[in-house]
């Protein structure tokens, strides 16, 4: 295969939200795409705008150098790729996995590919499908570094930034992991914060602009805290784990006497509860990451 060819030709297996967006990034860039998603007719709009539709996931892949996969989890990636005859053709081709899932399941992925011949990168999706194709778009890779610069002329078609986390395959995905740890307990958090208020008598709208605030003095917080979570120094002067615990136990006490469950406030109240019982109270709160890291 010519790297003209590699360059110019995408496949992608996957057409839901995310992989119609990935394609139709593609198609714009004027890279011959062919598609493929396992229920049909998922393909008909892309496939107007120019996109192959394959009839099989073989004869996607067997379509071009270069086959970006983005299906829900990688068991479902499995039950395409790990059986014949799509194996046989994937064999001296790339596959960059865009799917999300555990560090662990992409090492087996990579484990598994490297004993069919198959060349593999690994890569997380840090953004929604409306920034794909925009400056906007954050996508993460990691893998052998001379596969990722190859393929990085057809990766820049999706727009955004692409940034290579390094060789250990894993390594996308525990980023994707603790950014998704930090987005999910947030949503959680704001999820139960409009509970409360509503119960309150406020509406979301009214909280909205304060939300924001407290939104935005997260950013200088978490530098100041990986700087603190790296060095070992926990400084708890201006806001120590023992203010946290009573800020934490309002919350809780409000929440119950509305009759709102308290679980998500209440487990991380008990954390910052032992870290206290353990001597840190005054510490800052950024000690319970090292507390949990704890075997
Ligand atoms: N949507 C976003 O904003 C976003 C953002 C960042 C990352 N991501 C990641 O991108 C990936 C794809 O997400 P998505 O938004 O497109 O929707 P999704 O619901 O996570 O995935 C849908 C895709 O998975 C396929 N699929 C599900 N089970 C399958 C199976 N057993 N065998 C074969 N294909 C199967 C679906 O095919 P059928 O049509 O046949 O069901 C469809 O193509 C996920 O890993 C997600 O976490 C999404």
């Amino acid at each position: 295969m010519s790297s003209r060819s590699e360059h110019s030709a995408v496949t992608v297996l996957g057409l839901g939200p995310m992989g119609r967006a990935l394609a139709g990034a593609f198609v714009d860039c004027g890279l011959r795409t062919t598609v493929w998603n396992r229920t049909p007719g998922r393909d008909r709009e892309l496939v107007e705008r120019g996109a192959t539709g394959a009839g099989s996931a073989e004869e996607a892949v067997a379509a071009s150098g270069v086959t970006v996969v983005c299906l829900v989890n990688y068991d479902a990636v499995d039950g395409v790729l790990r059986r014949e005859p799509v194996t046989g053709a994937l064999k001296g081709r790339t596959v960059i996995n865009l799917t999300a899932d555990t560090p662990s399941r992409a090492r087996d992925t990579a484990a598994w590919a490297a004993e069919h011949g198959v060349r593999y990168l690994d890569g997380a999706i840090m953004t929604p499908t409306t920034t794909i194709g925009t400056p906007a778009a954050v996508f993460i890779h990691s893998g052998p570094e001379d596969l990722y610069r190859e393929h990085l002329p057809v990766l820049r078609a999706l727009g955004g930034t692409h940034t290579h986390l390094g060789e250990e395959i894993g390594r996308a995905a525990a980023y994707d992991i603790a950014l998704l740890d930090i987005f999910w307990t947030a949503m959680a958090g704001y999820v139960h914060a409009l509970a409360v208020a509503r119960a309150e008598g406020i509406t979301a709208r009214e909280l909205a602009p304060f939300a924001k605030g407290i939104g935005d003095i997260l950013p200088p917080i978490f530098e100041e805290a990986a700087e603190e979570a790296d060095s070992g120094g926990y400084s708890g002067e201006g806001n120590p784990i023992t203010s946290a615990v009573s800020s934490m136990a309002h919350i809780v006490r409000t929440s119950e006497e509305h009759g709102i469950d308290a679980g998500v406030m209440r487990a991380a109240e008990g954390l910052a509860r032992r870290a206290v019982g353990r001597g840190h109270g005054a510490d800052g709160f950024v000690r319970l990451a090292e507390l949990l890291g704890r075997r």
